[in-house]
């Protein structure tokens, strides 16, 4: 049999719909690509349990589709990023990636998700050029750009009265990123980076390095390390002796869940973040309580990012019901969503980074207690993205 124009376009039409239809109704796949090993593999699984809570605090559906996850460690290794995002969009077809925590293993995520147009979320990795020169409509974050962390630090340090500073990290997109925005804000305040040290990461033999802030003997030193590496540098720059005599502010990962390893070492330490234990909020006091409840310990900067990028994914699935083929209405829901976080309302600039609060925290027994305000609503530039 013969189907006339009309009947064949009508017919190829149902089709069409019919699998739309099937596809927003099976279960939407979530690729996870996180660390589980190595310095940042506690950042991963702060992220994974965040992101696993606001689902099953919505019954486990999102837009009205189950979850199904795929999971690939990412091992905070740029060499393997490329073929490892690649599992999950060529092997697992997966709807959505989530992830990373390192910023160099995001940076090849983002060019594998803007040349497949696979929806990706980052919820830590900082690297400026995801939101700058990478950006693309079908990349969001829910975390920071690198520049952030780094400015709001500078301009408490600032606002100290602190002229000669000293920066010390470690030499990768992250760390030298956020050392820029530290010091342009520093300088920017009257004050002078005189020199910046590094070694690689995820080294942690410090000693060299801090031998040389005490020769320099700066007014304050600016430090960007995580995970593992910053529990250790921070006991370092303690037993060294220095941190009697030269005040350390940090990027608030320096102390961010890091506070029982590092004990006495890390008490009274000042950094910024966009994220603090003690925001007396209800909406902040709920998360942390069902946090706690659900995995008995309790969130961090990476737990909250990883629900907030659960947030943001539900109300672009939301907007569409479900159907990720409509991803213009998809990708318009998530951009202009303002996302009820625990670390305060914060809604998406042009380039789909938070515009948000970044809070002064001082560390009081385990906890960094928020004791101000560095910077209020505070926009990543967004240089070199051309939406
Ligand atoms: C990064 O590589 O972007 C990063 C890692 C840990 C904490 C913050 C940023």
């Amino acid at each position: 049999m013969r189907l006339s124009p009309t009947l064949f376009t009508a017919a190829a039409l149902a089709a069409l719909t019919s699998t739309a239809f099937a596809q927003s109704q099976a279960p939407l796949k979530v690729g996870l690509m996180l660390p589980s090993t190595g310095t940042f593999a506690a950042l991963g699984d702060m992220i994974e349990r965040g992101f696993k809570l606001y689902v099953e605090e919505q019954g486990g559906k999102l837009g009205g589709r189950e979850i199904q996850y795929f999971k690939v460690d990412d091992e905070s290794e740029p060499s393997k990023a490329t073929d490892n995002v690649n599992k999950l969009i060529k092997r697992d077809n997966v709807d959505v990636i989530v992830g990373t925590v390192h910023s160099g293993v995001a940076l090849a995520m983002a060019r594998a998700a803007k040349d497949s147009g696979t929806l990706l979320i980052v919820p830590n990795a900082g690297a400026d050029a995801i939101t700058g020169p990478q950006c693309a409509p079908n990349i969001f974050r829910s975390s920071f750009s690198n520049w952030q962390p780094g400015y709001a630090t500078g301009v408490v340090a600032a606002g100290k009265g602190y002229k000669r500073a000293m920066t010390i990290t470690w030499n990768y997109a992250a760390g030298n990123e956020t050392v820029k925005g530290f010091t342009e804000a520093f300088e920017k305040g009257g004050g002078k980076v005189i020199k910046d040290l590094s070694l690689p990461f995820p080294g942690v033999e410090f000693q060299p390095l801090l031998t040389a802030i005490a020769a320099e003997k700066p007014d304050v030193v600016f430090a960007f390390f995580a995970g593992g590496g910053a529990v250790k540098f921070v006991k370092d720059y303690d037993a060294a002796g220095l941190k009697r005599s030269i005040p350390l502010v940090g990027s608030g990962f320096l102390t961010d869940g890091t506070l029982e390893a590092q004990g006495a070492s890390a008490q009274g330490l000042i950094t910024s973040l966009h994220y603090g234990d003690e925001i007396n909020t209800p909406r902040n006091t709920a998360f942390r309580n069902k946090f706690a409840v659900t995995y008995k310990t309790n969130p961090d900067v990476y737990a909250m990012q990883g629900y907030d990028a659960a947030q943001m994914l539900a109300a672009g699935l939301t907007a569409v019901k479900g159907d990720t083929s409509k991803k213009d209405a998809l990708y318009a829901a998530m951009n202009k969503a303002q996302v009820d976080s625990p670390r305060g309302k914060f809604t998406l600039s042009p380039q789909r980074n938070p515009t948000q609060d970044f809070y002064v925290r001082e560390v009081k027994g385990n906890y960094n207690v928020v004791t101000g305000v560095a910077v209020k609503a505070l926009a990543d530039p967004g240089r070199g993205c051309k939406p």
